[in-house]
């Protein structure tokens, strides 16, 4: 095999067909909603690694820490020759994990974004190049048909992106995960945790306006693939914290009444001046809500990191030893 494959399991027709379904579902119900997968096209994986860097972001900074402090523990207590990466993105705190593993012999990073995937598959061979790298365009939502590589396997899903899924969604995707792992591979999980209303708005409404732009993105990427009239100007961009549900909330709001056309859908959406349409939930966790969905799926809890600031967590759990 050649050490760099590009495989995707998702055909172009099978996105189409997913986002047309989920835009119809979610701009037909009241609330509005729309899933966050489909923030990001090219543009919007840029966005995302903008938001990265922004002083108020702190996820990106504090899971690093983790990553640094953590890889030899990772690396002993998992001894991983194949790293599936979901959600992986530019790849980018990969590498602290990568350059630990030294057993390590293939790297699987899975993700909906074609461009964020090449991109990071390309940097990785040329400065890896005894890696085999197999990148999958997939939903991780969705079932997965990953290539066989050798174990002991390791799963890694980081950015907290677990809190972008509703939970039941979780639910699904982590029993899922579960039912991908053998005994003696593991699932590492990057969870941002519970914290002051303070710090947790700012890291979504950024001065700057980064976070604005990613949220609007979804729109421009509904007019493009589905022919629709958004404007993007027309909303504002709104960040809650949801004391009750442990998450923050990002909605568009629309400034004023107006009317959407979907040509590809056949559908005109009104949207009342003012009404809101929800466009991600980050649910943020406490050790024990992570201990408890991940055991619901099968998964025991070894080890629990947290960086300097308290700020992010991340576990090591894998399917329970058996007796
Ligand atoms: N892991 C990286 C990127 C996080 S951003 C980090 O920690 O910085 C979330 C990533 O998940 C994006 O690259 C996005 O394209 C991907 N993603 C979101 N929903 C997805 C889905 N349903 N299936 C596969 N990838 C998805
Ligand atoms: C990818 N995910 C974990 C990010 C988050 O923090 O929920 C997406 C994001 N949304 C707004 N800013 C960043």
């Amino acid at each position: 095999m050649s050490p760099f494959q590009l495989t995707r399991t998702l055909p172009e027709d099978a996105t189409d067909a997913a986002l047309r379904a989920d835009v119809l579902q979610g701009l037909t119900r009241t609330p509005k909603t729309l899933p966050p997968k489909w923030f990001y096209d090219a543009r919007g994986s840029e966005l995302f690694e903008e938001i990265t860097a922004l002083p108020e972001y702190y996820p990106t900074r504090a899971e690093r820490e983790i990553l640094l402090a953590r890889a030899g523990d990772i690396a002993a207590a998992t001894g991983a020759r194949t790293l599936i990466e979901l959600g992986s993105g530019s790849s980018e705190k990969t590498r602290h994990l990568l350059d630990a593993l030294p057993e390590l012999e293939t790297y699987i990073p899975v993700d909906v974004s074609g461009s964020a995937l090449t991109a990071a598959a390309d940097a990785l061979l040329a400065e890896r190049p005894g890696l085999t790298v197999h990148a999958l365009i997939a939903d991780f939502t969705r079932e997965l048909a990953l290539p066989a590589a050798p174990g002991p396997r390791l799963v890694v899903f980081l950015g907290g992106t677990i809190g972008n899924l509703l939970p039941p969604e979780r639910a699904a995707f982590l029993r899922s995960v579960r039912s991908l792992l053998e005994p003696g591979d593991h699932l590492l999980l990057g969870t941002d945790l519970v914290k002051d209303e303070s710090v947790l708005v700012p890291a979504y409404d950024d001065a700057a306006g980064v976070t604005a732009a990613f949220n609007k993105n979804v729109l421009s990427v509904i007019d493009r693939e589905l022919g629709a009239d958004f404007d993007p100007a027309a909303f504002d961009h709104v960040a809650v914290w949801d004391a009750g549900n442990e998450w923050i909330e990002m909605r568009l709001r629309a400034r004023a009444a107006f009317t959407v056309k979907i040509p590809e859908l056949d559908l005109a959406v009104p949207f009342a001046a003012g009404e809101e349409m929800r466009t991600e939930v980050s649910a943020k966790f406490r050790e024990e809500r992570v201990r408890d969905e991940l055991d619901a799926a099968g998964l025991a809890l070894q080890h629990w990191w947290t960086d300097s600031g308290e700020r992010f967590a991340l576990s090591l759990s894998g399917p329970p030893a058996r007796r």
